[in-house]
């Protein structure tokens, strides 16, 4: 059965179109000029119980403005949204008990106050009792280690320690269903791996639903089986993260960093895309090679700093899906 339900949904909005110049101002006053920006243009979907879904899209999509019309912030232009029973933007309270949000933009939590006040605020807001609430902060000081700071107000924190204590802040009140909007942005890897691991335990563990938007595709392949690639408003994709990587994730970059500048670097099986002193951008297939076969012969012929693979990005792989329509 699937708790978030979308059918046809979508988001416009007028911009208002300023024309510059003496001209420009007197065409201005004798009519406004509007454009219509589809955000969101007639999206349809569901999400069962329990499942973690990756939604990814390059930038202006329309990932945002989906979310924010799920979790009731934005009332869609048309089209219809069913979360456990509830029409989010008509429910807004009701709604807001059965969800958790965490925009990786920007905090929910109060910049100035410590943030062990911020989640007493939530739990006044949201009446999570006594036992729930020890219960949770357990939690979150054994699996996200907020504990070291919990006592520091929000604007001193750290992005990887915000990031966490938005999260907790979430999941305060045990909603079933949590929205994530881009969480691991700008993180690094460290950071980011601490994120995914929390969500990967809240998930199996707790059983919450999660709708994971993100530019990461690293993300989505180490937390999705599901994902929804949307661009220009609508959905160009929908099934498994797997079969994505089987059709577009076949070439993949390895980046070296070499001990010495080497004149004339050849690696079989290899291209080089981009140099810049000591380090390499190498593209291969992985069809062909495996990433470790590579690494081994380049560790033979030459001495190495460092290496690290590279995902595909996200246009790579909407360019790629686009290629394939038009083939077909
Ligand atoms: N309040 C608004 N008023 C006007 N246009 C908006 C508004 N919010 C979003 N848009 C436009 O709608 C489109 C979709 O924006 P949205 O923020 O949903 O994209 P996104 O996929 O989240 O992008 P990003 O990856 O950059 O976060 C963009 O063209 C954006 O400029
Ligand atoms: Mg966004």
């Amino acid at each position: 059965m699937p708790i978030i339900e979308v059918d046809n949904l979508r988001k416009e909005f007028k911009v208002y179109q300023h024309r510059k110049g003496f001209w420009g101002a007197i065409r201005n006053l004798a009519s406004s000029q509007y454009s219509l920006i589809k955000a969101v243009d007639g999206i349809s979907f569901g999400v069962d119980e329990g499942q973690m879904i990756g939604y990814v899209g390059p930038n202006g999509a329309g990932k945002s403005t989906t979310i924010k019309m799920l979790t009731g912030i934005l009332v869609p232009t048309s089209g219809k949204i069913n979360v456990a029973g509830l029409t989010p933007h008509k429910n807004r309270k009701e709604n807001a008990r059965r969800i958790g949000v965490v925009f990786g933009q920007r905090t929910q939590l109060w910049w100035d106050l410590p943030v062990i006040e911020s989640f007493q605020l939530l739990r006044r807001i949201y009446r999570v009792s006594g036992e729930n609430y020890s219960r949770n902060l357990d939690m979150f000081h054994d699996l996200l280690n907020i504990g070291d700071f919990i006592n520091t107000p929000v604007r001193k924190l750290s992005l990887g320690q915000r990031m966490r204590c938005d999260l907790a802040a979430a999941l305060l009140h045990d909603p079933p269903i949590l929205y994530l909007d881009e969480p691991t942005i700008g993180l690094d890897v460290v950071a980011k791996q601490r994120i995914r691991t929390f969500l990967n335990n809240i998930n199996q563990e707790r059983k919450i639903t999660i709708v994971l938007t993100t530019h990461d595709l690293a993300d989505v392949e180490k937390l999705c089986r599901r994902m929804m690639i949307i661009d220009h408003g609508k959905i160009i994709y929908d099934g498994t993260v797997d079969e994505i990587k089987r059709r577009y994730g076949k070439n993949r970059r390895l980046v070296v960093d070499f001990a010495r500048n080497y004149k004339h670097i050849h690696i079989p099986g290899s291209e080089i895309i981009r140099r810049n002193g000591h380090r390499i951008w190498l593209q291969f297939n992985r069809d062909h090679y495996s990433a470790s076969q590579l690494i081994s012969q380049i560790a033979e012929k030459y001495d190495i700093i460092d290496l690290t693979l590279e995902e595909p990005e996200i246009e790579t792989i909407v360019a790629g899906i686009y290629e394939g329509k038009m083939e077909e």
